[in-house]
C-alpha cells in the first residue's frame, strides 16, 4: 500500500501533481505516529507556498529542488505506533496536527522556522497517511466532526494567540479567558479562517465584536450565524476606521486581527482604542506599501503607535502548550469551526484555488479519507 499524495514544485495553484509515496514501515521509527489523514483544512499560508510566494520568512528558504506536499492542518486516526513515545497515542486516538512540533512553549525561534514547519519546510499533510512525532500531535476534541476538528491548528490557534494581554507576553496563561475578554471590543477583520475563528472566541468570552467584509451577505452570516455585534463594509465603507469609531463611542478596539496589513494598518491605527492592540497577523491587502507612499507611511509608523499608546503585535501563530489550552476553551464553550466547503481529496488544486479566490466564509477543507 502506497500513500497517496498532492505535491508542489511552488510554481501555480494550477501545477500541482499527485503523487505517491512509500508506506512507514512497520516497526516506526521511535517516538512516531503514523496517522490516517480524514481531513485538511486549507490556509492563505498553503495558497502562498503553492505559488512560490511564501517569502517574508528568511529562514524558510522557498522552492527548493524537491516537490513539496503542502499544507499543515489536518485531523485523522493514528493507525500504528513507533517504541518509546513522549505523547501517549494509541491506534484508533483522533488526533490533530501541531503546525511546528518543536514550538513547545514560548515564542517561535528562527532554527525552528528553519527545521520544522508543516508545509514548508518540511512535508505538509495533503496526502492519505503521514509520520508524526508524537510531539507534533494533539487529540481531536471528541465533539467536534474531522471536518471540523482540521480547522483548529493554524486559524485558531492564531486567532487565540491575537486575543490575548500584550503587556503579559506570550507565556502568559490566563488563568480565566473570559473574564479577560469580557467587555473588549474585537475588530476581526475580514470573513476568511482567522478572523472568523477570531469572531466566535471572542462571542464566546463575552466581548463585543466587529466584523468588517466586502460583502453584505457574509456581514448578516456574521450576525446571525455568529452573533456579529457590527458589521462594516470595507468596500463601501473604505474608512472603516470612522465606522468603528462611531459603534463604540469614540473608543475604538481594544484587540484588532489585522489581516488585511498594508491594504488595511493605517485603517486600524486610527480604530484601535488607547492602549489597544494590532495584532499583524496577515497581509491580504498586500505585504508592501505602494511605492510613493511608501516613505511617508514607514516614517509615520512609530507616530502612529505612540499617538494613542498602542501596541502593534507580530504574531505568528503559537506554541503547543497554547493550542492545548486553547482546545480548552474550545471544549469549555463547544465552539464549532466554520466550514463553509468540502472539496474531495482529488480536487485539491481546486480546492486551494477556491480559497485563494475569497469566496468563502470561515474554513475551506479537502476531504481525503474516502
Ligand atoms: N501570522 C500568522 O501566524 C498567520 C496565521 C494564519 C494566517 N495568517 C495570514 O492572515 C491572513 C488571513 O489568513 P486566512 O487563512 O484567514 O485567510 P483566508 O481564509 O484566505 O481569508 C480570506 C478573506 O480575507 C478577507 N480579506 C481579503 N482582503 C482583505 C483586505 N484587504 N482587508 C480585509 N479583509 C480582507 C476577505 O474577506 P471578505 O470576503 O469578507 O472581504 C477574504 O475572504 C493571510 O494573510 C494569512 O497569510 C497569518
Amino acid at each position: 500500500m502506497e500513500i497517496q499524495q498532492w505535491q508542489t514544485r511552488q510554481d501555480g495553484l494550477d501545477c500541482l501533481v499527485r503523487a505517491t509515496a512509500p508506506m512507514p514501515a512497520v516497526p516506526l521509527p521511535e517516538d512516531h505516529v503514523l496517522v490516517k489523514i480524514h481531513n485538511v483544512s486549507l490556509n492563505y499560508r498553503d495558497t502562498e507556498v503553492c505559488m512560490g510566494l511564501y517569502s517574508h520568512h528568511r529562514s524558510v528558504a522557498v522552492g527548493g529542488p524537491e516537490p513539496l506536499v503542502p499544507c499543515s492542518d489536518m485531523c485523522g486516526t493514528v493507525v500504528a505506533v513507533g517504541s518509546g513515545l513522549e505523547i501517549d497515542f494509541k491506534v484508533g486516538d483522533r488526533v490533530v496536527s501541531v503546525f511546528n512540533h518543536l514550538q513547545r512553549t514560548g515564542h517561535m525561534r528562527p532554527e525552528y522556522i528553519k527545521s520544522a514547519g508543516l508545509g514548508l519546510p518540511l512535508n505538509g499533510v495533503l496526502q492519505t497517511h503521514y509520520l508524526f512525532p508524537s510531539i507534533g500531535l494533539l487529540p481531536a476534541p471528541e465533539y467536534l466532526t474531522d471536518a471540523e476538528a482540521c480547522c483548529l491548528p493554524i486559524a485558531s490557534l492564531t486567532a487565540w494567540m491575537s486575543l490575548q494581554v500584550a503587556e503579559a507576553g506570550l507565556n502568559y496563561k490566563a488563568e480565566s479567558p473570559d473574564s479577560r475578554l469580557k467587555g473588549k471590543i474585537v475588530v476581526a477583520q475580514g470573513t476568511g479562517g482567522v478572523s472568523i475563528a477570531g469572531v466566535q472566541i471572542a462571542k464566546a468570552a463575552g466581548a463585543t465584536v466587529i466584523v468588517t467584509s466586502s460583502s453584505d451577505a457574509k456581514l448578516e452570516t456574521a450576525r446571525s450565524l455568529l452573533g456579529a455585534d457590527h458589521l462594516i463594509n470595507y468596500k463601501t465603507t473604505p474608512q472603516w476606521a470612522d465606522a468603528v469609531l462611531a459603534a463604540t463611542d469614540g473608543y475604538g478596539a481594544d484587540f484588532i486581527l489585522e489581516n488585511g496589513g498594508a491594504g488595511t494598518l493605517r485603517q486600524s491605527f486610527d480604530a484601535v482604542a488607547f492602549g489597544g492592540v494590532i495584532n499583524c497577523i496577515g497581509y491580504l491587502g498586500g505585504k508592501t506599501t505602494k511605492k510613493g507612499q511608501e516613505e511617508e507611511e514607514d516614517h509615520a509608523v512609530s507616530v502612529l503607535a505612540l499617538r494613542r499608546n498602542m501596541t502593534l503585535r507580530g504574531i505568528m501563530n503559537g506554541p503547543r502548550d497554547r493550542f492545548e489550552e486553547m482546545l480548552g476553551f474550545y471544549e469549555q464553550h463547544k465552539i464549532k469551526p466554520v466550514v463553509h466547503r468540502v472539496f474531495p481529496f482529488n480536487e485539491s488544486p481546486a480546492a486551494l484555488q477556491y480559497l485563494f479566490s475569497g469566496q468563502h466564509f470561515g474554513k475551506v477543507v479537502i476531504q481525503v479519507a474516502e
